[in-house]
């Protein structure tokens, strides 16, 4: 399915655009000749990369600035491109976040915008734009799992539990279509060097102190990925080397494993919440709207 091969315009909505893993999403995707629909909250960064898209690669860039912890947003948003005849043949459910500290200290909100978000949206997008593909008879669609989709997480329980899920599902749905011309791909990283560490106050663990991917690499190797209708990566040779023997480790040991890499002195202290809510910078507005 390139562009190339039908000489077709394709359109590809990607979710979490406005930094990190989607953002490099983008550029991989417009350089590839695809229109783009990006959805973050961060309107501003969105509209500066739509710019740049637009004017290096003569592509369609729409801008849906949207809060995706909002059980609503997914169908406007389905909505709102089915009214302006726009046909998704590409779905990157990239968007999502993570908290660090202690299950019992989590901020409730937080957790439930965390799950809403990795969850939630998630699967509503790929329920909405689905039917559409497999009638169509081609589709791509790649979620952001996470090499913590392969163990329990303490001291971050409920994103690693939010990781099984997605990695679950896209197995599952991949079986489900075969033979339709839609594939579901789950991209699973490593720590990776983008906003999401420092937005988790994850700076500070052993699994961040270490070597990072690049953002750039990790698209670059889920794109091709998801474009050979692959069902599970994990991203970098070193990392899928690591990861090799989880299978056969028993989940008590990989829990222990997985927890040495996310104390911080925080954490293991006072036992106080250590992930703050995010929002984007008060000059980035939030409301709902496809800007052109
Ligand atoms: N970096 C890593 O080490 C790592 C490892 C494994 C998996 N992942 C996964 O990779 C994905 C991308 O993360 P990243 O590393 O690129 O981090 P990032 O730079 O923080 O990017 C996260 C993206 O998600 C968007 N987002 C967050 N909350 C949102 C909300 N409520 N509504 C709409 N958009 C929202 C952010 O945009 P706004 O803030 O503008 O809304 C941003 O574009 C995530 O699913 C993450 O779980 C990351």
């Amino acid at each position: 399915m390139t562009q190339a091969s039908t000489q077709q315009k394709r359109t590809a909505l990607i979710t979490g655009a406005s930094s990190g893993i989607g953002l490099e999403f983008a550029v991989i995707l417009a350089r590839q000749g695809f229109d783009l629909v990006l959805v973050a909250r961060s309107r501003t960064s969105l509209a500066a990369l739509a710019e740049r898209l637009r004017e290096e690669h003569a592509v369609r860039v729409d801008v849906f600035a949207c809060d995706l912890s909002s059980t609503a947003t997914a169908d406007r948003l389905f909505h709102e491109l089915l009214e302006q005849n726009i046909t998704i043949d590409v779905l990157i459910n990239d968007a999502g976040f993570a908290m660090q500290g202690p299950f019992v200290d989590n901020d409730e909100s937080n957790l439930v915008d965390m799950l809403q978000v990795n969850i939630v949206a998630l699967t509503q997008l790929t329920r909405a734009f689905l039917p559409g593909m497999v009638k169509r008879g081609h589709g791509r669609i790649l979620n952001l799992a996470s090499i913590g989709s392969f163990m329990p997480g303490p001291l971050m329980a409920s994103y690693f539990a939010s990781k099984a899920y997605v990695l679950s599902l896209s197995e599952a749905l991949a079986n489900e279509l075969r033979g339709t011309g839609v594939t579901v791909t789950a991209l699973c990283p490593g720590p990776t060097r983008t906003k999401f560490a420092q937005r988790a106050r994850l700076s500070d663990t052993k699994a961040f102190r270490g070597t990072l991917m690049e953002a750039s690499d990790v698209a670059r190797e889920g794109f091709e990925a998801m474009m050979k209708g692959k069902t599970v990566l994990i991203t970098g040779f070193k990392m899928r080397m690591q990861m090799f023997p989880t299978p056969l480790v028993p989940r008590r040991l990989l829990a222990m494993f997985a927890r040495q890499y996310h104390e911080t002195t925080g954490a293991r202290g006072e036992g106080a919440d250590a992930a703050r809510r995010w929002t984007p910078a008060a000059d980035e507005p939030q409301a709902s709207q496809i800007a052109h």
